[in-house]
């Protein structure tokens, strides 16, 4: 109810006071980082930067005047952090309302209210998927309650905001998130260490402890060895080859997601395979494929699709 009140009061806050002729929600161009700050912050960090607004939230907002930063103290973490806001709680996104001088502007004007420490760049702790995918190698922490931690895991970011979580000993997509990427706080330990899942599991493949999905024409489960980790275009991909218990080669998988929206968000897992002896998918519960399951000698394309869970 609360929550209800102060996001309202928000809404109101930035759409609808000041006289009907001078709409509020549109900043102009020349306004300093300042005037920005106290028309679209303030009343929640606080005009000094405190962190003491006139909203009353759930939760409070960060007091920039102590400096703690969680997503980063540089100009650039700060902007993305307004652009994007932070899911899960009362900080909104600013990136329809803001553009992007203007966001670098208020942002600039945020840091400078913060004191005077070493800047700490999100990569040290976050990293951040722009442009282009980020494959992240280390431990993944079990998906869930009751699930096994895998000492190998590979998680794949897309700059669409989509990332994958795979186990790399015998390669297998545990669960699909949305949202921010990977922390790695103890990069150091080279590779062995946790990976921090950021994003909200959107899809968790048959509750994320699958079985293997490819087997001989006889049902015998193969082997997915992991061969390397790429990126074609916006998209990180996974390559792997299918082995039986005897290391006999039936074919190379080349795998990659992808999200396409219709009413809402379905992801598409696309296999671009070499077949030298033919094999069989065994199609996760709760998925559906667009050709037979029986895959020939030759190449071939699969693609899996998954619903993902809605966003509530
Ligand atoms: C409706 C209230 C509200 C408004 C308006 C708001 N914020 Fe926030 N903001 C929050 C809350 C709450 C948090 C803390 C979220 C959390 O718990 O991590 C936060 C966190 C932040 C952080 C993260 C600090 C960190 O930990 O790294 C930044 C940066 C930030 N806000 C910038 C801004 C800027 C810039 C504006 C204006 C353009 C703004 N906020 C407007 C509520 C708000």
């Amino acid at each position: 109810m609360k929550h209800f009140l102060s996001i309202s009061l928000f809404t109101l806050l930035l759409f609808g006071c000041g006289e009907p002729s001078q709409p509020v929600a549109k900043p102009n161009k020349k306004q300093t980082g300042k005037e920005t700050y106290t028309m679209y912050c303030a009343m929640c960090h606080g005009i000094s930067g405190d962190g003491v607004g006139t909203v009353t939230l759930d939760r409070p907002a960060r007091s920039f005047i102590d400096g703690g930063f969680s997503f980063g103290n540089t100009v650039e973490a700060i902007s993305k952090t307004t652009r994007s806001g932070i899911p899960g709680t009362p900080m909104p996104p600013f990136a329809d309302v803001l553009d992007d001088e203007q966001i670098n502007k208020v942002a600039t004007y945020v840091r400078s209210l913060a004191p005077t420490v070493q800047e700490v760049d999100i990569e040290d702790t976050e990293m951040v998927v722009r442009n282009r995918p980020i494959v992240a190698r280390g431990t993944l922490p079990p998906v869930q309650d009751g699930l096994q931690l895998h000492p190998r895991g590979v998680v794949v970011g897309n700059p669409d905001g989509f990332s994958y979580e795979y186990r790399a000993d015998d390669v297998r997509l545990l669960a699909i998130r949305q949202g921010r990427f990977v922390s790695r706080a103890d990069w150091g330990a080279r590779g062995g260490s946790p990976l921090t899942m950021l994003g909200k599991i959107i899809v968790l493949v048959v509750g994320g402890n699958p079985q293997p999905m490819f087997t001989t024409l006889n049902g015998e489960p193969l082997h997915a060895q992991l061969v390397a980790t790429n990126t074609l275009g916006t998209y990180g991909t996974i390559s792997y080859d299918l082995l039986d218990k005897n290391g006999g080669k039936y074919a190379t998988v080349e795998e990659l997601c992808k999200s396409t929206t219709l009413t809402r968000a379905l992801i598409e897992q696309v296999l671009t395979i070499n077949t030298v002896k033919p094999f069989q998918i065994q199609l996760p519960n709760d998925t559906v494929m667009d050709e037979s399951t029986t895959v020939p000698i030759g190449t071939a394309t699969r693609t899996i699709i998954h619903a993902t869970k809605g966003s509530e």
